[in-house]
């Protein structure tokens, strides 16, 4: 890794983005010199996700462009292996609960096992965005609930379209 080309990949499953990830990857970019916004593509994860890999991929673009310095890319193979791929100095994550953490610390175990030489660095969620989560703005949309705070408007009215009742 080359001292003046320092990347973090900030990865997740984005569906959908929320501020709260974005937020992560704004503050990821302003310490490093690129951020690959890395998507899981893999259909059968987690059950299947409300939006294709092509609709999260879009989201993001459109909502990370103007930060100048964040690509975003799908990955379906182990996240450290995708890091390596792309020569990344470090995956950024973001921790809100501690809920997140226990998960977090999990995969950092297992991570760190398989690749020892990719560390992983974790922002503190900002505190409007300490308890916002995708399945949380699903349930939301599912209800007619108001999302404008919680992603961009472009997301809220792909949920709006695919979710309200
Ligand atoms: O909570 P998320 O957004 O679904 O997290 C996704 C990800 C990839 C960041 C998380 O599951 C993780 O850290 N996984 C490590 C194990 C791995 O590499 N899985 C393969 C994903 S394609």
């Amino acid at each position: 890794m080359a001292p003046d080309n320092r990347t973090a990949i900030c990865p997740g499953t984005f569906d959908p983005v929320t501020y709260g990830h974005l937020d992560v990857i704004a503050r990821a970019s302003k310490m490093f010199d690129a951020v690959i916004v890395g998507v899981v593509d893999v259909p059968w994860r987690k059950g299947n996700s409300l939006f294709s890999t092509e609709e999260r991929v879009s989201f993001l673009e459109n909502a990370t462009r103007e930060l100048g310095n964040a690509t975003v890319e799908p990955f379906s193979n182990l996240l450290v292996e995708f890091a390596r791929e792309r020569g990344a100095l470090a995956i950024v994550k973001g921790l809100r609960a501690i809920s997140d953490f226990e998960y977090e610390l999990e995969m950092n175990q297992l991570n760190r096992m398989q690749a020892p030489d990719v560390e992983s660095v974790y922002l503190m969620a900002s505190a409007k965005y300490s308890f916002l989560s995708s399945s949380g703005v699903k349930e939301l949309a599912t209800f007619g609930g108001d999302l404008g705070e919680l992603v961009p408007d472009e997301v809220a009215r792909a949920l709006q379209e695919r979710l309200a009742r």
